[in-house]
């Protein structure tokens, strides 16, 4: 279907393209020409005694109309840039009433897209702005609803008191490890995973170049005395390279990185079928002891059909031989809307999950990402429509409350079934500090190895700037050097001068 839009500017059209994505009802909207057109929709403003006023009137060719309105503050002071953010802001809401009502339908997050909701509440409480206000702004501003600003409410509390100087990280870094390679590439997934073809070949090239790195960086922040807060080795599967080369790579982080005020170290062990008791020593060994061990279900077929090559029973073995082995701190992965998944299958995995009761639990919704395989075959994988997809996430949710699980860090991504949501969920005092850290933007994150993105937080101006790793591990060996100089060369000029890089 195409929608003739009147009275928008171009650059609006993607946004707004964004939106009308989320009601599944394949249109695309166009500036022109009209005639082609099923449904027109024609905006227009008119400002009053501090108030813009938008109206959008949806006409279709078959007669239907709907007309909506949206008053949106507009301070005197208001310079003219502001004025035409906040046109194009009451637009967008003017926009979703419109769909919500001849979709019948409402969008749970509203016109929120492209921005983080918890990250968002956090601003406005630095403002100065209660609870209360927030929630009613939320609601009202951005068409939030009244569960999910609730939800959001619930999240910024529990972050503010595990992380009571929250608002305070900015002058420390955490550092994330990408380790690029897996047992096998699951269809969903478009993280660095390479498999390892056998000794001396890319994983040992990749640390060399992952060691000089962390050599780097390491001295960098000892040089200057900057703090590290949380660690956290991602990738792919950190867990798939050798007991020796993990205890070489544990040996180098406390070697070189400032570790006295690390108050977290994690390792995503995610693929039971790479974890062995020597691996499990070599954690110990290092004091570590929060790691994640991922069953994204517990349904064997689906683990076949996407591609995971580990059975539901590994999966609980390996976490059985980790709690026996010291590890006290066990995070698991789970994915709403899998293949050929519904409402009972997620009873089943939930029902598992209650015989292990892990520390934390984050809660996916599958996101058909652009480069998977998943995406390119998508024809082949049979998945939930929205509204299954949101009795998996409620039953989810309430399962949680019964078990006593809280909500502790939230975050959307495009493309994601019933345009929902991932939620950590933790056992009180068990939340992971990294997870909030990077999801609500509060400090600098270093990226190091592959895939690994740099986040810089300006700890004065609180501006952020991003440098990516390479994914490969072949353009990772020839070009570490040259980024962990990049690397070196932004943490001067958000340390504004501190030092010269060596
Ligand atoms: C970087 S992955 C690594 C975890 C680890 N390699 C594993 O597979 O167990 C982190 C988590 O993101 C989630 N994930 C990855 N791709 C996803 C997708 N397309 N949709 C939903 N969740 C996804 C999975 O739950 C996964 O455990
Ligand atoms: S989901 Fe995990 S194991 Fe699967 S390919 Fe991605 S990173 Fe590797």
């Amino acid at each position: 279907m195409r929608i003739h839009i009147k009275g928008a500017l171009e650059k609006e059209l993607q946004s707004m393209q964004h939106i009308v994505d989320l009601y599944n009802m394949s249109a695309t909207l166009h500036l022109e020409p009209e005639s082609e057109s099923t449904v027109s929709i024609t905006f227009s403003e008119e400002e009053k005694s501090n108030y813009l006023n938008v109206t959008g009137v949806f006409d279709h060719k078959h007669g239907e109309k709907v007309v909506k309105s949206f008053q949106k503050h507009a301070p005197a002071m208001a310079t003219e840039k502001d004025r035409v953010a906040l046109a194009k802001q009451a637009r967008a809401h003017v926009l979703v009433l419109i769909l919500n009502e001849w979709t019948n339908t409402k969008q749970p997050w509203g016109t929120l897209t492209g921005i983080r909701p918890v990250k968002l509440w956090h601003k406005l409480y630095q403002e100065g702005m209660s609870s209360d206000n927030i929630h009613r702004y939320l609601v009202n501003e951005f068409l939030v609803s009244d569960e999910k600003a609730n939800l959001v409410r619930s999240i910024a509390k529990r972050q503010q008191q595990v992380l009571p100087d929250l608002y305070a990280l900015a002058e420390g870094v955490s550092i994330y490890i990408g380790i690029p390679f897996c047992p096998t590439k699951c269809a969903y997934c478009t993280f660095p995973a390479y498999a390892i073809p056998g000794k001396n070949g890319p994983v040992a090239t990749f640390l060399k170049g992952l060691h000089y790195e962390m050599e780097e960086i390491g001295g960098y922040l000892k040089r200057n005395n900057i703090p590290v807060t949380t660690i956290y080795f991602g990738g792919g599967t950190p867990t798939s390279i050798s007991a020796e080369e993990m205890d070489q790579l544990y040996a180098k982080m406390y070697e070189v990185i400032p570790m006295e005020r690390v108050r977290e170290v994690t390792v995503e062990a995610g693929r039971p079928d790479t974890i062995t008791p020597d691996k499990l020593q070599v954690l110990r060994k290092w004091n570590i002891d929060r790691i994640s061990i991922n069953p994204q279900t517990f349904e064997n077929q689906t683990l076949e059909t996407i591609g995971r090559h580990h059975s539901v029973e590994e999966t609980i073995k390996k976490y059985h031989l980790s709690r026996e082995m010291g590890m006290k701190n066990i995070n698991m992965d789970l994915i709403i809307g899998l293949p050929n998944e519904g409402v009972p299958e997620m009873e089943r995995t939930l029902q598992e999950t209650k015989s292990l009761m892990p520390e934390s639990l984050t809660v996916h919704t599958l996101s058909f990402k652009r480069a998977s395989k998943m995406t390119k075959e998508k024809e082949k994988y049979q998945v939930a429509d929205g509204n299954e997809v949101s009795k998996m996430m409620g039953l989810t949710a309430d399962w949680m409350e019964e078990n006593e699980y809280y909500p502790y860090y939230l975050y959307r991504q495009k493309n994601i079934l019933g345009n929902l949501e991932n939620i950590g969920y933790s056992m009180e005092g068990k939340e992971s500090l990294y997870n909030i850290i990077i999801m609500e933007e509060v400090q600098t994150i270093l990226g190091l190895g592959c895939g690994a993105a740099s986040k810089y937080v300006d700890p004065h101006t609180k501006k952020i700037t991003r440098y990516a790793n390479p994914k490969d591990p072949v353009s990772y060996k020839n070009r570490y050097k040259e980024c962990t100089d990049k690397k070196l060369m932004a943490l001067n000029n958000i340390y504004t001068n501190k030092a010269v890089p060596k």
